[in-house]
C-alpha cells in the first residue's frame, strides 16, 4: 500500500547538468568549470521542494538508459523516496552554463526521445494504483505522449479521490480543464492562453481565473506574477501575495518551488492564505540560488514569516 499523501509525477525529467564559463566566443573552445549534476523536471523538484520543507513525497517519474539510472541515483542522493518506470529511450539532459564575465545564464533544454503508447499506460497504472491524497503533475509531456495525458491522470485522481495540482501548459492543460482539477498554477502568460487572449492585465486576472472556475476546470487557481507575487483564486476568494523584494540570481525552479510549497502547505492541512504565502515564499527563494538549485528552508521560513507578519 501506498504511505506517501503526496505524489509528484514526472513523465519527462531531465538530468540537468550545470556550468560556467567566462565569455561566450564562436569557433574557440569554451574552457567550462566542472559541470554540476542536478535531478530536474517538474514532478521532481516539486519533490525537491517538499523535502526542503521537511515533508515527504513519492516521485514518479520515467527513467532510461545510463542517464535514468544517473538521474535515480541523485533522487535518492536527496533522500526523496521514488518509482521510476523503466523506458526505452535514454532520459533526456538539459544544459545551463552560466557566462561569469557578465553574469548571464544560458539554457539549453533537449527533446527526449519518444515514449511508447505501452510505456504511457505503464505509468498510468503505477498512478492509478498509488491512490495518494495529493497527486502532482508537473511539467512538459515528452515526445510521443498525447496531449491528453494529464486528462488521463485527472480522471485517475477523481476514481481515487485524489487532489490533483497539475503545472503545465498548452494543449495538455486546456484538457485537464475538461476533466477537472483541484489546483492549477499558471504564470500570467499561460492564464491568458487558455482563456484565449493575448495577454492579461492584473486586474483582468481574477475574471480570467473565476470563469475557468466557474466552468468546473479547476477549485484553486493560483497564477503566478514572477517578481510581482501570485494571486489565489476560487470561487469565492480573492487574494493576492507580493513577492518579497530579494536579491535574485537565477529564476530556474521557482515555479516547481511555489507548486512544492503549496502542496506541501495543503498537506499539513494551512489555510489558503497561508498556502498561497508559502507558494510565494518558497517560488521567491527560488530566486535566491544559483541555476538549478532550488531553495533552502530557512529561507523558505523567514520570507513567509516577512509575509505573514508584514
Ligand atoms: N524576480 C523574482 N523576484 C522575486 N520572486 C520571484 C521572482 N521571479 C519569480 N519569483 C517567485 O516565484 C514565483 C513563481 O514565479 P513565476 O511566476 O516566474 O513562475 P513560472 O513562470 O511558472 O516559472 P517557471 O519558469 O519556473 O515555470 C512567483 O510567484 C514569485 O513568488
Ligand atoms: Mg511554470
Amino acid at each position: 500500500m501506498n504511505t506517501y499523501d503526496i505524489i509528484t509525477l514526472t513523465v519527462n525529467p531531465a538530468l540537468d547538468k550545470s556550468t560556467h564559463f567566462k565569455g561566450l566566443v564562436a569557433e574557440q573552445k569554451i574552457r567550462c568549470s566542472e559541470p554540476r549534476f542536478d535531478a530536474g523536471g517538474g514532478g521532481i523538484n516539486v519533490s525537491k521542494a517538499i523535502s526542503r520543507l521537511g515533508g515527504s513525497s513519492l516521485a514518479v517519474f520515467t527513467s532510461g538508459g545510463p542517464l535514468g539510472k544517473m538521474l535515480e541515483e541523485l533522487v535518492a542522493k536527496e533522500s526523496i523516496a521514488y518509482q521510476a518506470v523503466p523506458v526505452q529511450s535514454w532520459t533526456r539532459e538539459s544544459f545551463v552554463a552560466v557566462d561569469d564575465n557578465t553574469n548571464s545564464q544560458y539554457r539549453f533544454g533537449f527533446t527526449g526521445g519518444e515514449i511508447t503508447d505501452e510505456e504511457e499506460l505503464t505509468v498510468l497504472e503505477a498512478i492509478a494504483n498509488l491512490k495518494p491524497k495529493f497527486l502532482v503533475g508537473s511539467g512538459s509531456l515528452s515526445e510521443g505522449i498525447s496531449s491528453d495525458f494529464y486528462q488521463k491522470v485527472a480522471e485517475i485522481a477523481k476514481k481515487s479521490n485524489s487532489k490533483l495540482i497539475v503545472d503545465t501548459s498548452g494543449e495538455a492543460l486546456e484538457k485537464v480543464l475538461q476533466t477537472g482539477a483541484f489546483l492549477i498554477k499558471p504564470n500570467v502568460g499561460e492564464l491568458a492562453k487558455l482563456i484565449g487572449v493575448e495577454r492579461l492585465e492584473m486586474e483582468e486576472v481574477n475574471d480570467a481565473a473565476k470563469q475557468i472556475i466557474a466552468k468546473g476546470g479547476a477549485e484553486i487557481i493560483v497564477v503566478s506574477l514572477g517578481p510581482q507575487g501570485a494571486v489565489l483564486v476560487t470561487k469565492d476568494n480573492y487574494e493576492f501575495v507580493p513577492a518579497p523584494n530579494v536579491a535574485k540570481r537565477s529564476t530556474v525552479g521557482a515555479g516547481d518551488s511555489m507548486v512544492g510549497g503549496m502542496v506541501w502547505a495543503l498537506s499539513q492541512n494551512k489555510s489558503l492564505k497561508e498556502v498561497i504565502r508559502w507558494g510565494v515564499a518558497c517560488g521567491s527563494a527560488a530566486t535566491m540560488n544559483e541555476g538549478t538549485q532550488l531553495f533552502k528552508g530557512s529561507d523558505a521560513q523567514r520570507l513567509f514569516d516577512w509575509l505573514t507578519n508584514k
